[in-house]
Order: structure tokens, then sequence, then C-alpha cells
């Protein structure tokens, strides 16, 4: 598997090759089939956990629970996903990045192998099975968001070469035994040589959290990665879809779905209404801030992960005061009258933020 991987790697002239961790030992094992058809009970579908556009993805268990991804055709472009996946995460170690176990190549089988996350995803949580329970009440969002930003930010600043991801969004930010964010699938990633700024590559990644000039032009830098970070912060918060189908057939992207709320001031009406209130609304703007600033549609304007991670720890952190938790009840109908929006909308923050929307209404 090993010439495999150099072998992709030589022809591959975009991607450069990782460095190699300390001992140049693979962290990774190589699992026989036999074990991975033991494991999986013969990829059973009562195993099965979802599936995605390139393989299934089955619950296992060997000492621990695993979950396997099974390549669902062989093509030269799922062999390159395979390849790229188990090449980096193979090569990157953080606590906000999901773990490779090992891996399985031969014939026309792939198989990758990662520790099986109990919490299952994001996606789960805000729009699947999970989201009638509500798991996750307002810090344990902002937790998620977080770490799903560090994992980023790692990525970015801390891998050598740097690593844009391309595909981030709810179903590949997963969540372990205590809810804490592991960012997933790297198979659209893009390696950085240093020095450059970004690289032109065929569009990857997923409708709705796609950067506009990499959706138009191809153009990936890190700031594709921060765009479609700022999207799944407002999916945490609001638990909305990143692209709503309105009537005929016209589609909405989440930020201009909430684009009117933030002008008004009216965040609780940008809130997921399973929150019912319980929220602290300092923390609540200045999150919609980092939104606004991260999904800016001029890359040279926005954040790098390392700000985001800074003001999102900063908002934490900034809760010296009582938790002002909001109404008890949600909103029904918004009224620009309403008592409850005209309180403090005055304030230096609201402010900043009526002054960068109209910057950015400008802009767009
Ligand atoms: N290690 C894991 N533990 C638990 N659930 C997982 C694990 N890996 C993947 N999943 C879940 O399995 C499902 C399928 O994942 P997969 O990555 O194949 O597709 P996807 O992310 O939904 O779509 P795409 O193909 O566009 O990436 C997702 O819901 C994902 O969250
Ligand atoms: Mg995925």
């Amino acid at each position: 598997m090993k010439s495999f991987l150099k072998c992709f790697f030589c022809f591959s002239e975009k991607q450069p090759k990782i460095s190699s961790s300390k001992n140049g030992a693979y962290p990774w094992k190589t699992y026989t089939l036999k074990e991975l058809v033991h494991a999986t009970n013969n990829f059973h579908n009562d195993n099965k956990i979802g599936e995605g556009g390139f393989g299934t993805v089955y619950w296992g268990q060997t000492s621990k629970g695993i979950a396997v991804k099974r390549l669902k055709a062989m093509s030269s472009k799922a062999e390159m996903e395979f390849a790229v996946e188990v090449e980096i995460l193979g090569r990157v170690r953080h606590k906000n990045l999901l773990d490779l176990r090992g891996y399985y190549a031969d014939g026309d089988e792939r198989l990758i192998v990662y520790d099986y996350m109990p919490n299952h995803s994001l996606i789960t949580h805000l729009h699947g099975k999970l989201a009638a329970e509500c798991l996750l009440d307002w810090p344990r969002r902002m937790e998620i968001a977080i770490g799903a930003a560090e994992g980023l930010a790692y990525l970015h600043h801390e891998a050598n070469p740097h690593i844009i991801h391309r595909d981030i969004k709810a179903s590949n930010v997963l969540l372990d035994t205590e809810f804490q964010a592991k960012v997933a699938d790297f198979g659209f990633a893009r390696l950085i040589p240093e020095g450059v700024t970004h690289v032109t590559t065929k569009v990857k990644g997923t409708l709705g959290y796609l950067a506009p000039e990499y959706a138009m032009y191809g153009k990936v830098s890190e700031s594709c990665d921060v765009y479609s970070f700022g999207i799944l912060l407002l999916e945490i918060i609001s638990a909305r879809k990143p692209l709503e189908k309105l009537a005929g057939g016209i589609k909405r992207e989440i930020v201009e779905w909430a684009k009117p709320y933030v002008q008004k001031g009216a965040f609780d009406r940008i809130a997921d209404p399973r929150l019912k209130g319980a929220f602290d609304r300092d923390e609540f703007k200045k999150v919609i801030m980092i939104v606004m600033k991260c999904t800016d549609p001029n890359p040279g304007n926005r954040p790098s992960m390392l700000e985001v991670v800074g003001w999102l720890k900063g908002g934490m952190e900034s809760r010296k005061k009582e938790v002002t938790i909001v109404k008890n009840h949600v909103v029904d109908e918004y009224d620009e009258d309403e008592e409850d929006f005209e309180d403090d909308e005055t304030d230096y923050e609201v402010f900043e933020m009526e002054k960068y929307m109209t910057s950015r209404g400008k802009k767009v």
C-alpha cells in the first residue's frame, strides 16, 4: 500500500509529498479483508451508518468500535480520493481531527477504517434522526464550533505542508462520546506548498458551502474553508440547511435567509427554535458577526481560522457576567416594535454589525 501511495503522489504533480512523521512510521494498521468482513458482519445492511458520494460507511466491532468506509466503485476518481484520504489522515494528528485506524486496499476493494464516533455527525443532530432529541444545547454547540475551528486551524497553520480541506460541512463533523468535534473526510483535501497563496482546481465540495470564488473560478485557498466554516457555524446555531428549497425550485442560501434578521438585530429569529431561547445573547451576536466575516464574498476580507478560534474562545471567556438567558419561549412573530428586540440593540456590537452589513451590501 505504501508503494501504491508513493506512486500516486509521484504521478500527481499537483500534490506535494507530506513530510514524514518523526520516526517516519505510518501510524495506521493494514487490515485483512477477513478481519473487516468479520467486524462488519459481512457489510450487513444493519451495520450501515450512512452513505456518501463515494462510499458506504458501516459500523464494526474489533477490539473497539470502528467505522469502515467502503468505496462504491473503483474508478480513478475513487482511487484518488482513497489515496488522499489515507495519506493525509495517516499523517495529521489533532484532538479535533478524526483518527484513521487503518485501511485495506487490494483488487477492486478499498476500505478505510476510522474510530467509530458514537454521537454520529452534526448533520444527524441538526437535521437528521437525532434532531428531535435536541442533545445539542448552546454550550455544547459552542464547544463543537470551537473544536471544528481548532481542527481547521491546525490544518491551515500547523500541518506541513498546509492542508485545505475543501469539504467542510455538517456530515463531516463527527462527535465522540464527549461530543467533541472531529473533522472528517479528507478525500478532497489539497496540500498547499509553502509560499503558494492559492491553487486553481476542479470544483469539489458540497453546494451551499462553497465560497463564491471557488464555485465560480475554482480558486482554492484556506479562505474557502473559512467560508464553509462560516456557513457551518450559522447552520449550528440556526439548524437551518445551507441551501433551502423555496417554491418554484428557487434555492436560498442560509446567509441570505439570515441577513435581514441580522440587519434588524432580530437574533432570536436566527436561533434554532429548539434552543427555546436558552443562549447567551451577547455570545450569539458575536457568533453572527463571525459568520458574516467568514462568509464575506471577498476572500481577502475573511479572517484566518486562527482568528476565528480566538474570537470564538474570546466569546466563551467573556461570559464573565451572568449568562443572559433570553426568553424561555420561542417568539412566534417578529415585530420590529417589540420591546425584546429594542432593548439593547443600539449597543456597540449591533452598531458595528450594521456598519459591517452596510459595507458588505455594497460589495455584494
Ligand atoms: N467514524 C464515523 N463514525 C460514525 N459515523 C460516521 C463515521 N464516518 C462517517 N460517518 C457517517 O456516515 C455517513 C456517511 O459518511 P460519508 O463521509 O461517506 O458521506 P457524507 O459525508 O454524508 O457525504 P459525502 O460523500 O459528500 O462526504 C455520514 O452521516 C457520516 O457522518
Ligand atoms: Mg463525509
